[in-house]
């Protein structure tokens, strides 16, 4: 073999830290084990017909071309209408940035926004790409742990402790992956007086936005005075629309980083799929009841799995506002033995459930977080249950 040397910024680039545990998963339904999968972070639902349609019907209109590297112009109007629509914010179409998802939207505004050593806060748990990211612009990741008193909801004073003198900026997100955590009104207004007063930029990823449960309102950290300025809020249709696979994210922020974000865009990516931005414009603009529907259904299985969760010998979950995911504490597993195997960590525990119980569930350690994992109610109701049994058989229920 020829020796090639990678470049330094990919050598220290580290593969997804749940890759381990998702190739067993896959390697386990492949050969026809019985197993069930919790780890996906992604709705089981079609996207919804009219979102189909509409990209059959560009495709045979001959949409198949080129478009702006940034994003048709029609797409970009649907953006601002949306974003005016979910946050009362106005934004103009040279304020949006269309990309391949919304964790393309990230990578393009962490490249504009982070210049070599500036340091990063990043709210543990955190998604596992954000530090990786900021990592690979060479920028310091500052990870700030939130107070156990908080049922894992980001406060003011978690990051008033983690602020250091190179700290620049902040990535928000909320609803969170993985804990479900929504920050309430009250919360971010003290976030962004905080952020204006250290001048720091945000991230504000609201990927989970339209996902929240019970009287939980969200907003977004924008349009507080002097925020809009300084965050680029990043959504996409992925979750809401359950369009993981069409790749569409946007970005919505100052016009200048806009301009390096597509400036960056244009040199590698160029523009997202014709046809997927065809089907975006009717996810945005189009009848909203599929996104209820969906909601709906999610916050049945998250009452279900949550109740039946917590029932479970040595775990507890606090109950998820946001997004589709249970966050769940398992300290209580570890310096103990499940039939005869020793759980030292989440990864541990995870790979346990998987061969013993037939259960995949996403441990806590690529998050940051070594004794909690994440399990995702975004299955159906049958398949939940049938996985809250499995667990309680092994664990046993308190
Ligand atoms: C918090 C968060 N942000 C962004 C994304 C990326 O979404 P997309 O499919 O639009 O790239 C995900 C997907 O898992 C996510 O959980």
């Amino acid at each position: 073999m020829i020796p090639v040397n990678i470049a330094e910024r990919l050598a220290r680039l580290s593969p997804s830290p749940t890759m381990a545990i998702d190739a067993k998963v896959k390697s386990l339904l492949r050969e026809g084990k019985d197993v069930i999968n919790l780890t996906a972070g992604e709705p089981d639902f079609d996207t919804p017909e009219p979102i189909r349609n509409a990209a059959a019907a560009a495709m045979e209109r001959g949409e198949t071309r080129y478009t702006p590297a940034g994003g048709t112009a029609e797409l970009k109007r649907a953006v601002v209408a949306r974003v005016k629509a979910d946050t009362g914010l106005t934004y103009a179409p040279e304020e949006i940035l269309v990309s391949v998802g919304a964790k393309h939207s990230l990578f393009n505004a962490v490249m504009a926004l982070v210049s070599p050593g500036d340091g990063v806060l990043v709210p543990v748990p955190y998604w596992v790409t954000y530090p990786e990211q900021v990592r690979l612009a060479d920028g310091v990741v500052e990870p700030v742990p939130i107070a156990p008193e908080r049922q894992g909801v980001l406060a003011v004073e978690d990051l008033a402790a983690r602020l250091g003198p190179g700290t620049r900026g902040l990535i928000l997100n909320s609803p969170s992956n993985p804990s479900g955590a929504v920050i309430s009104p009250d919360g971010l207004a003290a976030i962004a007086e905080f952020v204006v007063d250290h001048d720091l930029w945000v991230l504000s990823d609201e990927i989970y936005g339209r996902l929240v449960y019970e009287d939980t309102v969200q907003c977004s950290i924008a349009s507080w005075p002097g925020l809009r300025e300084r965050t680029i809020l990043i959504n996409g249709v992925s979750k809401a629309y359950a369009m993981t696979g069409w790749r569409i994210g946007y970005a919505a922020g100052p016009r200048p980083v806009i301009t390096a974000m597509a400036n960056l865009q244009s040199q590698s990516t160029s523009n997202p799929t014709s046809i997927a931005q065809a089907a975006a414009v009717e996810a945005l603009t189009g009848n909203q009841a599929s996104v209820e529907a969906m909601r709906r259904r999610f916050d049945e299985r998250r009452r279900y799995a949550l109740g039946r969760l917590n029932r479970i010998a040595g775990l507890a979950a606090p109950s998820p506002q946001g997004a589709f995911y249970l966050w769940v504490d398992m300290h209580q597993w570890i310096g103990r033995e499940i039939r005869g195997r020793a759980v030292a960590n989440s990864d541990d525990l995870a790979f346990l459930l998987l061969e013993e119980a037939g259960v995949g569930v996403v441990p806590g350690s690529g998050f940051g977080v070594d004794d909690h994992f994440r399990i995702s109610y975004a299955t159906s109701n049958d398949l939940l249950a049938d996985a809250m049994n499995r667990l309680e058989q092994l664990l046993g229920s308190q």
